[in-house]
């Protein structure tokens, strides 16, 4: 393949089925590797979507600056693709972004401001009173916005739900890690107009608010948020499944382990839901977005002084699920009851 630019390398990502990671009952797992992205997530489809209708527009003149909050993967790729295209990029983040991602957007000479004092919801809105600042700082900069640009979602709805379609004809139901809802309202735009009868499941952390739950905060990257984000199309969403730290952390590992993939704790997350899923569900296909490699991660997710400096090992121990069989039958668990969405009482945070 040869490709005139980087940019020409987003997207067509591989679909690989999982093979232990399995309840066994006729039903299988697939997982869309998002990693596979040359800035390595979901995000580099979104980022190029944002600016390429920044460009159409004018937002976004030739040597512009682009100006955005992220804990990590949007701003990867906004670091890439800005140098792909001559853009200034300043990025603002928190201190629990991943050492590595710093790293990386550094290489591409990307500015970085590190927000270091949260709010009682976290790091997500001061990060939004800095960019309001830098803004006004740099007269004519562009916002992508992604918590509710519409070309966010609106790649996922004409790109890579026909990826999806083009390799898997029919499915019985697609689970999606929920962040800005970007992914899983653009995928399910199309998939509910092209199969009617699929099921949507949000995976969403324990304590985030995306779904209307009180905000608690949580220790997985990429998922979760303090508020309900604009891009979140709760009515495209059928059912609501909370994952604890413990069940995706340790979902992450074993992937690594028993399957040879090497990504991010909300794919764990969402692998995890698709295994309760799968075991409610004798025979069904289930494809699971997994949004970023695990090579973000090396020095956290995969770290056991990291991870119990969080007491998230103890949990995984207590729990058994640090081991394959453990982690099955913690998908089999009654406590893994998916929340139909109608019936989530939104509360104000
Ligand atoms: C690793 C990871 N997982 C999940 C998500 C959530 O994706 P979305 O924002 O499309 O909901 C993101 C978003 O940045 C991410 O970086």
């Amino acid at each position: 393949m040869i490709c005139d630019n980087i940019l020409d390398t987003v997207g067509r990502t591989p679909l690989v089925r999982l093979g232990r990671l399995s309840m066994g009952n006729g039903s299988e797992v697939l997982v869309k590797l998002e990693g596979a992205n040359p800035g390595g997530s979901v995000k580099d489809r979104a980022a190029l979507s944002m600016i390429t209708a920044a460009e159409r527009s004018g937002q976004l003149k030739p040597g512009g600056t682009i100006i955005e909050s992220t804990s990590g993967n949007l701003g990867k790729a906004l670091a890439f693709i800005g140098a792909a295209k001559g853009y200034r990029v300043i990025l603002v983040t928190d201190p629990k972004a991943a050492g590595s991602m710093l790293d990386f957007v550094a290489a591409f000479g990307t500015e970085v401001h590190v927000v270091r004092t949260p709010d009682e919801l976290g790091y997500q809105r001061p990060r939004l009173a800095k960019v309001a600042e830098l803004l006004e700082q740099n007269p004519g900069a562009f916002w992508p916005d992604q918590y509710n640009n519409p070309g966010n979602p609106g790649i996922h709805a004409e790109q890579t739900a026909y990826e999806l379609l083009d390799e898997l004809p029919a499915f019985d139901a697609l689970v999606c890690a929920v962040g800005t809802g970007g992914h899983i309202s653009g995928l399910a735009a199309t998939l509910k107009h092209k199969l009617p009868d699929i099921t949507v499941v949000g995976a969403d952390v324990v304590g985030s608010a995306a779904f209307g739950f009180p905000y608690k905060g949580w220790e997985m990257r990429g998922l979760g948020i303090a508020w309900t984000p604009g891009n979140l199309h709760q009515h495209l969403v059928d059912l609501v499944h909370p994952i604890t730290d413990p069940e995706g952390f340790a979902t992450t590992r074993l992937l690594a382990r028993q399957e040879g993939l090497l990504v991010g704790e909300s794919t764990g997350a969402a692998v995890f839901s698709a295994l309760a899923y799968a075991n409610a569900h004798p025979g069904s296909t289930i494809v699971a977005v997994s949004p970023d490699s695990g090579a973000n991660y090396l020095g956290e997710s995969f770290d056991d002084i990291w991870l119990t400096e969080r007491g998230v090992l103890q949990g995984i121990e207590a729990q058994g699920l640090d081991s394959l069989d453990g982690l099955l039958a913690g998908a089999r668990s009654p406590r893994n009851d998916f929340i139909q969405l109608d019936r989530v009482q939104p509360q104000l945070v």
